[in-house]
């Protein structure tokens, strides 16, 4: 049985490896933590082309939604982006902001944060900061950020109730957050969730839809929406490896599977109750 922290050395060790790959060669990697070579991961990765301030080298084909679409950022806003990879969002937040904003992005993977650094430094934004840390653990102060994204990567993290519990502390009273990830709906036979692990990558630390959703309420969070949902369609040809046409048949027709989610809610603007009778 593998601890939180051989976890996370997996994914650490498993992003070393991607921060050095280009996006086509990450499409056919891995987000996940078993270590898959036949992982297609553009599977779920959304196209940024022509979005306002995409820099391609920071766009690793790694996202599962675009957060910034629904983060609702304003000019002069402190976002923080958790998970930054190469800072792909950040760098897409920053034209929203401009320069009056601040953006920090975070992530674990010391060689994803020398890329995004180096990305930074290339565009010459002064700020635009990338911080080495933990989501279990976040280096920053309480209160700090007007909009919290992230893209693809809570579902990496082993404590999510400490992660959003985290989140909750960085952002301001009446700030926000926008995050996309990987969820999945319905018990998924073991056979389905191997061969969906072995095609996308990024299903292993997958919650339950309802369950992450519950998670993000019970951290003090709420007005909660999902505004984009996709389902990820597992080819009959993978799950065929597995299953027999009888079986797919039936996981197809159940409503079970995966699907890509961007989550937005609301930090209350005082922690204290005021309903009636409360206060
Ligand atoms: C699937 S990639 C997504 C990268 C980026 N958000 C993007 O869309 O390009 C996941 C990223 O999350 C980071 N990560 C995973 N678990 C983390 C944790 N507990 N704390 C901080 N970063 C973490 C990884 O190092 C990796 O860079």
């Amino acid at each position: 049985m593998k601890t939180s922290e051989d976890l996370k050395q997996i994914v650490k060790d498993t992003y070393s490896e991607i921060a050095m790959q280009s996006k086509e060669q990450n499409t056919v990697s891995c987000c996940g933590v078993g270590g898959c070579a036949t992982v297609d991961y553009a599977v779920f990765a959304e196209n940024y082309d022509a979005l306002k301030g995409y820099n391609p080298d920071a766009d690793l084909g790694l996202g599962c939604g675009i957060p910034t679409e629904f983060a609702n950022i304003k000019e002069g806003d402190t976002v923080v982006d958790l998970g930054s990879g190469a800072g792909n969002d950040c760098f897409v937040a920053r034209a929203i902001t401009g320069e009056k904003g601040k953006i920090i992005g975070i992530d674990m993977t010391e060689a994803m944060i020398d890329k995004a650094r180096e990305n930074a430094e290339k565009l010459g934004f002064n700020n635009v900061e990338f911080r080495l840390g933990d989501i279990e653990k976040l280096p920053m102060a309480a209160n700090r950020a007007d909009v919290v994204v992230s893209n693809c990567v809570l579902n990496l993290v082993p404590d999510k109730e400490k992660a959003f519990a985290e989140i909750f502390r960085i952002v301001k009273p009446g700030g926000h957050i926008s995050i996309s990830d990987v969820v999945l709906k319905g018990e998924l036979p073991e056979a389905v969730l191997k061969a969906s692990e072995m095609y996308a990558g990024c299903v292993s630390g997958a919650l339950q839809k309802d369950k992450y959703l519950n998670i993000i309420y019970r951290s003090g969070f709420e007005k909660l929406k999902v505004p984009k949902e996709k389902a990820i369609h597992i080819p009959d040809e993978i799950l065929g490896t597995y299953l027999t046409s009888e079986q797919i048949k039936d996981y197809r027709e159940s409503g079970r599977g995966i699907y890509s989610i961007t989550v937005i809610a609301e930090k209350p603007l005082s922690d204290n109750c005021c309903t009636p009778g409360c206060c």
